[in-house]
């Protein structure tokens, strides 16, 4: 289908803070809320953090200003993009891998998420009704057990997020995503400061910062490296074309660098802020910090339960939770999404009716993780479908994802042109961004790759 020049098929964002919401809703979900937290508690606190944020900042941020600026040139889905920009660049059309990888990442990913977040309006709802109240460690364990060991249940809340999830996308850019961001960003900054200062009045404010920011270098080793440097794509929506299909409805005039930085510093934030009002919570309520995705369920029910105002806050954040999972989801099925409607000519509708009930099936896996084939007989090598699905599509598609992106931004673009799309005007600052995205980007993820998957 052909498209006018500096325009998209699917519209552009109306305003700069449409395209911010959207990625900013992209980057701020169960990344930061969820799975920081667990994953800071299974890698020992303050090294992984320290990590982490190193990644986000070095490799993070160029990666980013790279895929939006691949996507704006591109204008299209992550595969189309790069087949229009291998062709006009005069480069092999085997760069499409990157959109190929990308959206087979985003589903995967995107499979388990919809799982997760249905355990968030599970518990939203038992929030609202009164469910927690009286709850002991016991009866929180109980509860959550429950939920995970019925497949009913869980299937019924992840169809919930499934279908909340298309009926944005079907609505498409500017009357989808755009409208749908734009409300529920507002919200949950607005419920996170609310959570933060709670737990700053009620918590062990001290203790959770200290756990956080106490850099212990003996847990550092190239396991938790690896791990640090998937969470920080993971987190920032990196790697797999999410934020590249946001950037090809990104109008010219507005500034890539600060866009990025926008991004990646709202999304840092909230993970230390989660980080710094979770952990107080949890601590307060007598729990250990710990590698159980379920943990953070269970203990927070048991610390809202035990705190003044404890109903309220626990349903704002059980609330937050999801809206924050809700635009994570969005953007992970977009990719595909806008690839079917560019290529195969489908219609919005019917390309996001297929693509949900793809993700739909494929959602069933994790959610019989948790029961049904929770046994040893359903791993392999230790990990259930859940975590394979996770590990493959976070620690390795998107840093895959992430060298190839920045090798194309850096090697396989005339640097004119680059230097022309990303628009820095400072040619030092271009020039540092430059080299980081042709090296250090591309060679740290790889060494980070093979440390941590035991070739090194
Ligand atoms: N960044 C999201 C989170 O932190 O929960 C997850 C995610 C969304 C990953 C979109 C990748 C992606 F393309």
């Amino acid at each position: 289908m052909s498209v006018p020049a500096d325009t998209s098929l699917h519209g552009l964002w109306s305003k700069r803070t449409a395209f911010m919401f959207a990625a900013v809703g992209s980057a701020v979900g169960l990344g930061n809320i969820w799975k920081f937290p667990y994953m800071t508690g299974e890698s020992g606190g303050g090294a992984f953090v320290l990590i982490y944020l190193l990644c986000v900042i070095f490799i993070g941020l160029p990666v980013m200003m790279a895929e939006i600026t691949l996507g704006q040139r591109g204008r299209h889905s992550p595969v189309q993009t790069m087949r229009r920009l291998a062709t006009e660049d005069g480069n092999s059309q085997g760069w499409q891998i990157i959109g190929w990888m990308g959206m087979l990442a985003g589903v995967m990913i995107l499979s388990f998420y919809v799982v997760i977040a249905g355990w968030t309006v599970a518990y939203l709802i038992d929030s609202v009704r009164g469910v927690f109240d009286g709850f002991d460690a016991a009866a929180a364990s109980a509860h959550w057990e429950a939920l995970v060991g019925s497949p009913q249940r869980l299937i019924l809340w992840h169809t919930v997020m499934t279908v909340l999830t298309a009926w944005v996308i079907m609505r498409g850019v500017n009357r989808g995503i755009e409208h749908a961001t734009t409300i529920l960003m507002p919200s949950l900054f607005a419920l996170l400061l609310l959570l933060v200062g709670y737990a700053a009045l009620y918590g062990e404010f001290l203790q959770g910062l200290r756990y956080l920011f106490v850099f212990d270098f003996s847990q550092i080793n190239p396991d938790v490296t690896l791990k640090a440097m998937g969470q920080a794509f993971f987190s920032l929506s990196v790697g797999m074309g999410a934020i590249m299909v946001y950037g090809a409805y990104l109008p010219r005039k507005f500034s890539i660098p600060e866009a990025a930085t926008v991004v990646v510093s709202a999304d840092m934030m909230v993970a230390l802020l989660m980080g710094v009002a979770l952990f107080p919570i949890v601590f307060a309520s007598g729990f250990e910090p710990s590698a159980d995705p379920g943990l953070i369920f269970q203990a927070l029910v048991l610390a809202f339960d035990q705190m003044p105002g404890g109903w309220l806050i626990g349903t704002l954040f059980f609330a937050l939770t999801m809206i924050a999972a809700w635009t994570s989801a969005i953007s992970l099925l977009e990719p595909i999404v806008s690839w079917m409607v560019d290529s195969r000519n489908m219609r919005r509708c019917s390309a996001t009716a297929l693509c949900a009930a793809i993700v739909w099936v494929a959602g069933l896996g994790t959610v019989f993780s948790f029961n049904i084939a929770s046994g040893p007989e359903w791993q392999l090598y230790g990990k259930n479908f859940f975590h394979w699905m996770d590990y493959l599509a976070s620690n390795i598609m998107l840093p895959v994802g992430g060298i190839l992106i920045s090798l194309y931004a850096g090697w396989m673009v005339r640097r004119e042109v680059m230097q022309a799309q990303i628009n820095i005007d400072h040619t030092t600052v271009f020039y540092g961004w430059l080299w980081l995205i042709r090296v250090v980007v591309p060679l740290s993820i790889f060494l980070v790759l093979l440390r941590g998957l035991g070739i090194l």
